[in-house]
């Protein structure tokens, strides 16, 4: 296997519970994936990362595990898991796993056998507030005394100052590193040490943003140490496995830290995914996170879309307006150099779905009482077909419902169309093929962004008056192109 092949990967991040439904429950399953490996080979991505498909008692859909080593039965059984990673290999894909060390599920043997692989206290000890909505502590009625949970009361967090917890979790990733996988992402990495004093957090808490820039009692010293552990764990092994942290800052430099070079291979970098529709504000998240990576020596990676916030059309103002700007991030993301990161259903331009709140199941609308909707729009099922109402994701009814227009998106409608968004997805990631070095900036004008590498130049219009391209043959446009000019809200490659 071809060494670093993670540093120019496209990763495609796959919601288990909703991408392929195998077993006619409604939920999205391990042979389900397996049986759609063929498009996502034909789609020309890299890699997939699986998110948590082990046994859960589903307070935070697998993001509360009560068995780090086994499958849940809804999802299927560690033999569908071996065969999922076999047939991915046979073609040429790489498996990567979710893996959460910040906290377990309430129903995790761990909770009752081991109190003392948590954080505990007589009192609330400070004014740290759950993510998720609420305190961050809540009372175990059986001893009497706080456990911390930065996320739902149902997971409760590790105490990663305890070594015994390294030790489990090294056998943990081994196991999954003996079966073949070639990687993991690190479900809140930067989390997992917290201020050993405890002290307060300063108020007021923008809990409704996505990043922790504003947590001050997490991304402690201590966990760098332990990623060290990490990678030399899995340098053992062969196939250069990587390691991939879901850090959660805006500031490049704060994700740096995390990617030197002994250290993880890669880590999200969300900046795109915090930028509005700005061209300057782009550029600046394109140049501060090339630049602070490239400090250390590591690769960017981009992301625009995932599991936890809203689909871009729909963040890009929505409507044709929104799918048309979708349709350039989707080029510009793909001729970045670094890892990108595409989420199943990006590639057809989906966007959020209405629900009703009768219908949400994310723990974040009870909590916070209805103030906060939550992330189930953006975890409604792929639609694979045009027939509602399970769209060829389940022959049931889909655990959250598919809305209407989702047929005319679906994967088959747009095999169909050759201008369709999975058609521009494809294409772009067979040239991709061929891009290669460092960006150059090619200077346009106000609203526009264009950069060369190697031979292919991307163009985007973010919201500029129409412009005429650089010099070159148009290899792809994310909208028809009239008299050579890029109009606004699309993009062009050309060579
Ligand atoms: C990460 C996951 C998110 C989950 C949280 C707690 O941010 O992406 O879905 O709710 O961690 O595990």
């Amino acid at each position: 296997m071809a060494a670093e092949w993670w540093r120019d990967a496209v990763f495609y991040e796959i919601y288990v519970r909703s991408f392929a439904d195998s077993d006619g429950d409604g939920l999205g399953d391990l042979p389900g994936v397996r049986s759609r490996l063929p498009y996502l080979r034909e789609l020309g991505v890299d890699a997939i990362w699986l998110t948590p498909f082990y046994p859960t008692p589903d307070a935070d859909h697998g993001y509360d595990v009560a068995d780090y080593v086994d499958v849940d039965l809804r999802f299927g059984t560690l033999a569908d898991f071996d065969a999922l990673l076999a047939d991915a290999h046979a073609l040429g894909l790489r498996v990567i796993v979710d893996i959460v060390p910040n906290h377990t599920s309430i129903a995790h043997p761990w909770f009752r056998e081991r109190p003392e692989y948590y954080v505990w206290s007589d009192e609330v000890p400070n004014n740290w507030p759950s993510v998720f909505g609420g305190p961050a502590w809540s009372l175990d009625e059986r001893t009497g005394r706080y456990y911390l949970h930065l996320f739902a009361p149902e997971q409760p967090d590790l105490d990663w100052h305890n070594e015994a917890v390294w030790h489990e979790f090294e056998r943990i990733l081994r196991f999954w590193l003996d079966r073949g996988v070639d990687g993991f992402r690190i479900d809140v990495a930067h989390g997992l040490f917290k201020d050993p004093e405890l002290r307060d957090e300063r108020e007021p808490f923008p809990v409704t943003a996505f990043s922790s820039d504003w947590r001050s009692a997490v991304d402690q010293p201590e966990v760098h140490p332990l990623y060290r552990s990490w990678r030399r764990l899995a340098d053992t092994y062969d196939g250069d496995r990587v390691l991939v942290g879901e850090v959660v800052f805006s500031d490049p430099k704060r994700i740096a830290q995390y990617v030197r070079r002994d250290e993880l291979q890669l880590a999200f970098n969300f900046t795109l995914l915090f930028a509005p529709w700005d061209a300057e504000t782009i550029r600046r998240a394109i140049d501060g996170t090339l630049s602070a990576l490239s400090d250390v020596g590591a690769t960017a990676t981009w992301v625009f879309e995932n599991h936890d916030v809203p689909r871009l059309p729909t963040r890009f103002g929505g409507g044709a307006d929104g799918l048309r700007r979708a349709r350039a991030a989707l080029l510009l993301l793909l001729a970045l150099p670094g890892a990108a990161f595409v989420y199943a259903g990006q590639e057809l331009g989906l966007e959020e779905g209405e629900l009703d709140d009768a219908d949400r199941q994310d723990p974040i609308l009870a909590r916070t009482g209805g103030a906060r909707k939550g992330r189930d729009g953006c975890r409604i099922p792929f639609p694979w077909s045009v027939e509602g109402p399970g769209f060829g994701f389940t022959t049931a009814a889909p655990w959250l419902p598919m809305p209407a227009s989702f047929g005319v998106l679906s994967s088959a409608s747009q095999e169909a169309d050759s201008a369709s968004t999975l058609a521009l997805c494809r294409a772009a990631l067979r040239i991709r093929r061929e891009l290669g070095g460092a960006l150059q900036w090619v200077e346009i004008g106000p609203g526009a962004l264009a950069f060369t590498r190697a031979s292919v130049t991307c163009a985007v219009n973010v919201d500029g008056e129409p412009f005429e391209l650089p010099d070159g043959e148009v290899v792809l446009a994310s909208e028809p192109l009239s008299d050579n000019r890029l109009p606004a809200g699309a993009a062009a490659w050309l060579r």
